[in-house]
């Protein structure tokens, strides 16, 4: 395996603006210079302070690590509620009627929460649970649109000490049953359907076909959002129950259960270099404190803010950054169902200015797929409102930064690129607004109290102005403990690289004033829109076409996507290569991961450049999806491609 050299970073890294803070904006920051000294001196030392200052505990812990390479333990004998340090602590200490969430339908329908609604909706919801069998350990699926009654799911179970597996809606039937078996769940919570691009999309059918392989689920619990636009909802007698039965009836209390500081709090499930997707274990106190540390000071929140995750909340992002950390802030967030597009590129800089949102958070594809339209669609809007902009999930390239800086921030807002990982659960590498000098396209320096290093192929670390492998180097308390019910793999996947360092699969780079510039992945993983997608995953979805013999896929560059999936697929004898087949072959990949796993362009060749010992050469492969513009549809391998192909063929290792 290499770091790539991409001539691309080595322009990115010539880039010479640099963007110092305001000194107003850092007079009142939250993030003040002597973190960093104070996480150094003693970085256990340092979380412990935060633990016991920033959560609510029923019973206060007594060791702050135990640490067994690979295995951490944080803040180990003490007990407390996620549930009730996200809202009860807030409503007794009068904010009740602060503002939870201001949610926006894609319609146009909205609803303001505030933290005593949220209190009484997550405690009726959980009480609901209880009556359907959920009891603290239980694993409980929730699969649905962006909609108040996600977030509440999430917190109920966290409220009884049941761990919720999350799966982004997007997600095909075949996707949703994986996941629910993996982590035996005993309950489903979902709804017929959520608003997308002006239609309604229907999610149940998908639940119906998944629960017809998956012996553990007893009951589902179905929240109405489409209500007569559902044209298919059957509910099934016995396991099936609407949430508009069961919910409102329940009272409005439930006492909070206190868990160990280590009891599981949530399964979710990415993609790795195989293509069976690893349940990363995220536990309760370490992770409630590194989520919302982190939100405070690298988003500088303050009471007053309204602060704007567009993530989904089946994704990491929205765990983290929509549910979890803003809330254990007592902080005010938009939830907004749709896309940016619906019903034109105009809706989130109205949701902006409707809501004087001060905080956005985004990734940049988003920011590519608004610069695509231009302009005038944010220009439109007054959005003096926002004081900093968040980016995550993909290396932001430099013209779209400054085009974030000056279309949406005004030219003023800080804004702050981090880099983290499903697995790292809270934001690892990133700017501190009012602190960081900030350069358009690096994520800049570690987050005090991270140890992140950049380290040569023997674990090395590399001189300033070098490129190698992106590993850290401590625990941290927001850290992944584990790929659900597999320690080997965990061990093998992230620890075995470089012994004693956590290998994250992400090539970076250091300049000569040490700031970190990420380079995208270094393994089988393509990054499409910010989601991570395995590139084994998408070619056994592949293979298990009865028309393909063979198929290998890999990341191609996109100017707004990131990477562009790209399929090379060999059919098999007697099978005609025609273009019909490369859609049907594309819809298959949607029906069995989901539709963002769906492959731009396949080519339909009749041969695949492989080494001596038989491995595909996804170099060569990369080469040829880059070299050639393919298009959107099934491309057909002409002579050239195939002569490319056979000469390079049995040449060189991958
Ligand atoms: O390659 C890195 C990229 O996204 C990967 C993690 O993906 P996921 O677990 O889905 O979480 C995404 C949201 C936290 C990383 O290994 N990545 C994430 N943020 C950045 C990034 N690459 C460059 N810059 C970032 N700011």
């Amino acid at each position: 395996m290499s770091v790539e050299q991409r001539p691309e970073i080595e322009a990115l890294m010539a880039e010479s603006r640099t963007f110092p803070p305001d000194p107003a904006f850092s007079a009142r920051a939250n993030a003040q210079p002597p973190l960093y000294e104070e996480a150094e001196r003693d970085f256990e030392a340092f979380w412990a302070r935060l633990a016991r200052e920033r959560l609510s505990w029923s019973k206060p812990f007594e060791t702050t690590l135990e640490w067994e390479l690979p295995f951490a333990k944080w803040f180990v004998g003490g007990e407390l509620n996620v549930s009730y340090n996200c809202i009860d602590r807030h409503v007794e200490n009068g904010l009740g009627d602060k503002v939870a969430y201001h949610w926006i339908g894609e319609p146009g329908d909205t609803r303001t929460i505030t933290y005593a609604d949220l209190l009484a909706e997550v405690s009726r919801a959980a009480n609901a649970l209880r009556e359907l069998g959920v009891e603290k350990g239980d694993r409980v699926a929730i699969y649905m649109p962006m909609i108040p009654e996600l977030p509440i799911a999430m917190l109920a179970c966290a409220r009884l000490g049941a761990p919720h597996t999350v799966v982004f809606g997007g997600f095909s039937a075949e996707a949703l049953s994986g996941r629910i078996n993996d982590a035996e769940a005993k309950v489903v919570i979902t709804a017929d359907g959520g608003w997308r691009r002006g239609k309604p999309a229907e999610l149940k059918p998908a639940v119906d076909e998944a629960l017809r392989e998956t012996p553990t689920i007893e009951k589902v619990l179905v929240v109405r959002r489409l209500g007569d636009r559902a044209t298919q909802c059957p509910m099934q007698a016995g396991r099936d129950v609407w949430w508009d039965e069961i919910v409102p009836r329940q009272p409005p209390d439930c006492p909070p259960v206190p868990v160990e500081s280590e009891h599981l709090l949530y399964l979710l499930y990415t993609s790795g270099t195989t293509a069976k997707p690893k349940g990363i274990v995220h536990t309760t106190a370490g992770y409630l404190l590194g989520t919302s540390f982190t939100h405070e000071m690298i988003f500088d929140v303050k009471p007053d803010d309204v602060y704007w995750c567009a993530a989904d909340v089946g994704w990491v992002t929205g765990h983290s950054y929509i549910v979890y950390g803003p809330l254990a802030n007592a902080t005010t967030g938009v939830l907004y169902e749709g896309t940016p597009d619906t019903p034109d590129w105009s809706r989130w800089w109205q949701i902006v200015e409707d809501y004087k949102v001060t905080i956005l958070y985004t990734a940049p594809t988003a920011i590519r797929a608004h610069m695509k339209q231009g302009p005038q669609y944010a220009e439109g809007h007054d959005l003096s409102s926002l004081r900093v902009l968040g980016s995550v999930g993909e290396p932001i390239n430099p013209e779209a930064w400054l085009w974030y800086h000056e279309h949406v921030g005004g030219g003023t807002a800080p804004i702050v690129d981090t880099w983290w990982q499903t697995e790292t659960g809270m934001i690892m590498i990133t700017p501190l607004p009012g602190v960081t000098t900030t350069k358009p396209g690096s994520a800049t320096f570690p987050f005090p109290g991270v140890d992140a290093d950049v380290v040569d192929g023997e674990g090395n670390p590399v001189p300033l102005g070098g490129g190698g492998y992106l590993v850290l180097k401590r625990p941290w308390p927001a850290m992944l403990r584990g790929i659900y019910g597999d320690p080997e793999r965990y061990r093998e996947t992230y620890w075995s690289r470089f012994p004693g360092m956590y290998f994250a699969g992400d090539g970076a780079k250091r300049d000569g004033d040490g700031y970190l510039w990420l380079l995208g992945r270094v393994d089988d993983v393509m990054n499409v829109s910010g989601h991570r997608i395995s590139t084994t995953e998408v070619e056994s979805a592949l293979v298990s076409h009865p028309a393909v013999a063979e198929a290998a896929v890999v990341g191609g560059s996109d100017a707004v996507t990131g990477q562009a999936i790209i399929a090379f697929v060999i059919v098999k004898v007697g099978i005609e290569p025609t273009k019909e087949l490369g859609t049907e072959l594309r819809e298959h990949v949607a029906t069995k991961i989901s539709p963002i796993a769906k492959p731009k362009s396949i080519m339909l060749t009749p041969d695949l450049p492989k080494t001596r010992s038989g491995k595909i050469m996804r170099r060569l492969l990369r080469d040829i999806a880059e070299g050639r513009a393919l298009g959107d549809t099934t491309t057909l391998a002409d002579a050239t491609v195939v002569e490319t192909i056979r000469q390079n063929s049995g040449k060189s290792e991958d």
